[in-house]
């Protein structure tokens, strides 16, 4: 799995740096310091676990942003993965999602931490998950007509520094690894061309909306703010669905 992810393989930890470490309890993206910091993914116990265990009984922003209704099985293509944790949350509510990730090392801790979704229990949510390594961008555009999405999920880095502050320790790491994301706003303009229904951004709850560019409207959490573009309408009466 690290060597599929580009990475040197040896039996010790460096003494500077990032390093991917695997153990019994799974694979570890790490920094080497006084404290080691590491992150895996974990859908069964901390936080993930924690907000899975949880869905019963809130119903997440997330959700509503997304327009997920009773147990109506939407498609969600989140493209943008990360560590899985609002994709996880989407399919415990009982979409279909599929997660793009382009960071061969990001896409192997998600690898590693849904199958030990699987082993522990929450079988049920991560049958729903289907997990691609790629770049979102030509992998949304290469998608064939009878395939698209009902929903497009991006959550990106932010680049103004601020999420490093408001982000947990795992993503502030994660940041480390991966810098920002650049510009998501080509990402956005083709998500709009290709949901069926809507695309949801994530963003800060103060922060400029993507690309400068204004959502139908947004839901406003404590720390952020989900904005919702509605797939133009004329677009779906196009394709025959009035
Ligand atoms: C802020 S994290 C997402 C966190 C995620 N929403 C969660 O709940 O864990 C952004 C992730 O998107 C990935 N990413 C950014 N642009 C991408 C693209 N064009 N295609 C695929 N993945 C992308 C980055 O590698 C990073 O892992």
């Amino acid at each position: 799995m690290a060597r599929r992810a580009g990475a040197f393989v040896a039996d010790t930890p460096p003494g500077a740096g990032l390093y991917l470490w695997l153990d019994p309890s799974g694979l570890h993206l790490c920094r080497a310091g006084r404290p080691v910091s590491c992150l895996r993914v974990d859908f069964l116990g901390g936080d993930q676990g924690y907000r899975a265990g949880q869905l019963g009984r809130q119903r997440e922003l997330v959700a509503r942003a997304c327009g997920i209704r009773g147990n109506a099985a939407i498609n969600i293509v989140d493209a943008t993965a990360g560590l899985g944790r609002d994709g996880f949350v989407l399919a415990g509510l009982g979409a279909r999602v599929t997660l793009i990730e382009r960071s061969p090392v990001v896409a192997c801790l998600l690898e590693d931490g849904l199958a030990r979704a699987r082993q522990g229990g929450l079988d049920g949510i991560a049958s729903r998950i289907r997990l691609v390594h790629d770049d979102a961008l030509p992998w949304l555009q290469g998608l064939p007509a009878d395939r698209q999405p009902d929903v497009i999920y991006l959550d990106p880095m932010y680049s103004d520094g601020r999420r490093r502050a408001a982000a947990g320790k795992a993503l502030a790491l994660l940041q480390t690894l991966l810098g920002d994301d650049g510009e998501a706003t080509p990402l956005l303009n083709a998500a709009t061309g290709i949901a069926r229904d809507r695309v949801v951004v994530k963003r800060q709850r103060r922060a400029p909306p993507l690309g400068e560019r204004p959502p139908d409207y947004a839901l406003k959490g404590r720390s952020t703010r989900f904005d919702v573009y509605r797939v133009n309408a004329a677009r779906r009466a196009d394709a025959g669905e009035y």
